[in-house]
């Protein structure tokens, strides 16, 4: 059955988005490569990054999740970028995208060494900044009620808490409730 309304985002002003984005003089998103792999498993040996993004990170895995990383940008299904502050590898921040209806679903981390430095929000302002100059009316995140500096993050920026999903993300020690936030603009 053909749809009445038209899918609110183009494709090809996703991937046609020049890269990096730069954010100031000192942090940049830019698309992940594969010498970015040593740098993931390093990342995911941080118990805080395995415990909330819930997987391992070996180098093969790495490899994968790089290419899949790239492919999904080309296909327009996730904006995903390493973020770098002062030319280091610093962290990650991804966009789900769904082109039908405008939205976006945000997820983060900074490696232990770049923590406490508003690195995850500025890169967080970035890529929403990114995603209503693109066409997205609404940028949504998710944390565990268990997971402040998540909150934080999210409410420094501009994400109204909008509730409680109870029992909605399962992690290594189960099932946690999940706060919902979200961002309309622009
Ligand atoms: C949550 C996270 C992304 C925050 O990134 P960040 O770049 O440190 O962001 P900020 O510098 O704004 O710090 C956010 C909060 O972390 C806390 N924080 C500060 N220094 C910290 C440190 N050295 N280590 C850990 N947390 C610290 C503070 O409570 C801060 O809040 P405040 O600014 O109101 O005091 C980062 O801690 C992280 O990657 N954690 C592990 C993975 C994770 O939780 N991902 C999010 C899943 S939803």
């Amino acid at each position: 059955m053909p749809a009445e309304i038209e899918p609110v985002v183009d494709p090809r002003a996703v991937v046609g988005t020049p890269q990096p984005i730069l954010v100031d003089g000192s942090l940049a998103l830019r698309p992940w490569r594969v010498s970015d792999v040593g740098s993931l498993v390093t990342a995911y040996a941080d118990p805080a990054i395995r415990h909330w993004h819930t997987r391992t990170m070996d180098a093969d895995e790495a490899r994968a999740w790089v290419a899949s990383e790239q492919a999904a940008w080309q296909e327009a299904r996730r904006a995903s970028w390493a973020v770098e502050q002062e030319t280091l590898f610093a962290g990650r921040m991804t966009l789900r995208l769904n082109l039908a209806g405008g939205t976006a679903e945000a997820a983060y981390w900074t490696v232990p060494t770049a923590r406490g430095r508003g690195v995850a929000p500025r890169a967080l302002e970035a890529a929403v900044a990114w995603a209503f100059r693109t066409g997205f009316h609404r940028v949504e995140l998710q944390h565990s009620t268990r997971n402040e500096p998540s909150c934080r993050v999210a409410l420094s920026v501009g994400f109204a808490a909008e509730g409680t999903r109870r029992a909605a993300g399962l992690h290594a020690d189960g099932w946690h409730d999940m706060h919902l936030h979200g961002r309309v603009g622009p």
